[in-house]
């Protein structure tokens, strides 16, 4: 295992050995292979840098207390990355084939997969783009899958303290009607203007629809819950993406006896809950404190601790991904390393 200060890592990218990657050419995925080198070299002119014809995933693997390696529900992942590479006009990566991957990216970059306990965990970032040169508006015929793993610790840097958070009406990180649904970087990097400005004052972004900017969206990088006198609210909307951890905790919610509703969430019923926090792979769950509307002056506070609902739903997931408790729902998928 390499000599990492584990549990002072944060949510960035640390070198690891391997990548893997696969082409595809002639209509066909190429194999799997594993490379150390981690650069690509594409003509300045590829699909994916001239109209961001590419996807991206997100997934965690965890050593858990017996030993054992899983990661967490990788197959939502690779269903995902279909649909979004579909939205692209991308063929997508079989499921199988994007199962391999996972697993090859952890077996060469072992050494990478932090101890159990320390808190960090081994990051998964598979990645597929358009290499052919295009300069008139089409797709590519050639595409490049590519796996990159790094360790990493809390997305947010008070990690399961909690976050203030800001609304954003100015820039939106979805067009409406869908498009924010596929994990693609264009819409990432179409937020960088609320983004980067916001996290320079430690402050998470909230994004609301953006046809009225009437009702809550998502965060940067996650979902969103809250909670209303024990009830699980969290927004229904076309234009967020939908997150496997948001699903996860919606069918713990089921097991534990929580009411969930899933529907649109008025910025002006802000002043109802008592919990609040984001979800999502990156973030797991980490709690908001506060939601600061600025351009109507208010903040609405939901406490500088954890509420309960946060803590059930919290404790619980990390016990089922790092197998301190039973697996019901088969959502740990363990691999042989
Ligand atoms: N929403 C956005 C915009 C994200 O980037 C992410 C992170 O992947 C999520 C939600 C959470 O999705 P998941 O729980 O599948 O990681
Ligand atoms: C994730 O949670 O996996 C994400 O991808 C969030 C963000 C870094 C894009």
């Amino acid at each position: 295992m390499k000599d990492i200060e584990w549990s002072k890592l944060t949510f960035s990218y640390t070198e690891t050995d391997v990548m893997i990657r696969s082409s595809y050419r002639n209509g066909a995925w190429g194999d799997l292979v594993a490379t150390p080198d981690k650069t690509i070299n594409i003509h300045a002119a590829a699909a994916g840098l001239q109209y961001a014809q590419q996807c991206f995933e997100g997934l965690k693997v965890y050593r858990r207390v017996d030993g054992t390696i899983g990661i967490f529900r990788p197959d939502m992942n690779a269903r995902r990355m279909q649909s979004s590479a579909e939205a692209m006009y991308m063929p997508p990566v079989p499921v199988d084939m994007f199962l391999q991957a996972m697993e090859m990216a952890v077996k060469y970059n072992i050494d990478y997969l932090p101890p159990y306990g320390t808190g960090a965990t081994l990051y998964i970032r598979p990645i597929m783009f358009g290499t052919s040169p295009r300069v008139g508006v089409s797709s590519a015929d050639e595409f490049e899958f590519c796996v990159i793993v790094t360790p990493i610790g809390p997305y947010f840097p008070v990690g399961f303290g909690t976050t203030p958070f800001v609304i954003n009406r100015h820039v939106d990180r979805a067009a409406p009607f869908g498009t924010g649904q596929y994990k693609v970087g264009g819409n990432y990097a179409s937020s960088l203007r609320a983004t980067e400005p916001a996290h320079e004052q430690g402050l998470g972004v909230l994004f609301l629809d953006s046809a009225e900017h009437k009702y809550l969206d998502e965060c940067g990088g996650a979902n969103i819950f809250l909670v209303k006198n024990g009830v699980y609210c969290t927004p229904k909307s076309d234009s967020i993406l939908p997150s496997i951890i948001n699903r996860s905790l919606m069918t713990l919610c089921g097991d534990m006896g929580i009411k969930v509703e899933e529907r649109r969430i008025a910025v002006t019923e802000l002043g109802d809950f008592q919990e609040a926090a984001s979800c999502g792979t990156g973030a797991a769950i980490s709690p908001i404190s506060t939601i600061t509307d600025p351009d109507n002056g208010v903040v609405y506070n939901y406490g500088i601790e954890p509420g309960p609902v946060c803590v059930k739903l919290f404790t619980t997931l990390r016990d089922i991904q790092f197998g301190r408790t039973e697996d019901i729902h088969g959502w740990c998928h363990l691999i042989d390393c």
